[in-house]
């Protein structure tokens, strides 16, 4: 009966999403994608496979995608896959999903988008705190519906709109990324040295020769970085500056910080 959730988290919400779904799935456990790509080979074997990661560019973000293309999926088990986001619908996370698992002979058998709250704050500002709740309450009752529906192995698509003019806008951004961390700018009089931005780096991209950080141009656009500085000190050049920080109200920093 065992099911494992891989989950991919740098805000919270997909770590909120997966514990919820332990929470209602019998034998669940969970396991951070960023930890288990660090291992040379990544094998699962189990009755039921999900995956939980936020929406990037309307598809999969980097290391989701690293980690389908590594993984090892023994038997046929169910799997599922659940996109946070803001905006759902527009994209394709699941088409692309789908495409690398069936390389591996394995389906898809289900996907759900999860709207929570938009962490791009180079676009615009977190969404207020009363948008914030309406959305919590109503993924809380769409989460006890998913979980229902994974315990009894249903299939379920959901609307991917727009894929190929979502499909180019995601193929450029994957294009640019190595430049992507020139745009962060780091604040030496608001840095406290506390290192939390190089903790939560998915990509060890982050280094603190003189106790601020410096990037090393290896970054994924998480965005882990500007929102888990206590400080304010990071900020994503002019755009982000008088914007908030966000995470997930149930998520403690300490959760979405590297082990080890
Ligand atoms: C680089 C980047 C790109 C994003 N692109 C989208 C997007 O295309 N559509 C969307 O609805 N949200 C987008 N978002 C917002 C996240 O998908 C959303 O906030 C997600 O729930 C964050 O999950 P997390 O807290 O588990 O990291 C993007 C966020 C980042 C950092
Ligand atoms: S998280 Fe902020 S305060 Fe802490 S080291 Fe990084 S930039 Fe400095
Ligand atoms: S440098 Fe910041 S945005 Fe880039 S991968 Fe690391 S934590 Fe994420």
């Amino acid at each position: 009966m065992k099911t494992v959730i891989y989950y991919y988290s740098t805000t919270g919400n997909s770590l909120y999403v997966a514990r919820e779904l332990q929470k209602a799935i019998p034998e669940a456990e969970i396991q951070s994608i960023s930890e288990v790509l660090r291992e040379d080979r990544l094998v699962v074997n189990a009755e039921c496979v999900g995956f939980v990661f936020p929406m990037h560019y309307f598809g999969l973000p980097i290391q989701v995608e690293e980690f389908l293309q590594k993984v090892t999926i023994l038997e046929s088990p169910y799997t599922f896959a659940i996109a946070t986001c803001g905006v759902p619908y527009w994209g394709r996370p699941f088409m692309d999903a789908e495409k690398i698992l069936k390389e591996k002979n394995c389906s898809l058998h289900a996907s759900w988008y999860v709207r929570l709250v938009s962490n791009y704050i180079p676009l615009r500002d977190i969404a207020a705190d009363w948008r914030i709740n309406i959305r919590a309450w109503l993924a809380k009752g769409k989460l006890q519906r998913i979980a229902k529906a994974i315990n009894n192995r249903e299939a379920h698509s959901t609307w991917q709109l727009f894929k190929n003019f979502c499909g180019r806008y995601h193929d450029k951004w994957l294009a640019g990324q190595q430049e992507i961390d020139n745009k962060f700018l780091c604040d030496k009089e608001k840095c406290t040295a506390c290192g939390l931005c190089e903790r939560i780096c998915p990509r060890d991209n982050i280094k603190r020769p003189e106790g601020s950080p410096v990037w090393e141009h290896r970054c994924v656009e998480c965005l882990g970085c500007l929102h888990i500085c206590p400080a304010k000190a990071i900020e994503y050049g002019e755009i982000t500056k008088g914007r908030k920080r966000y995470r997930h109200k149930a998520i403690a920093p300490a959760d979405l910080l590297r082990k080890g």
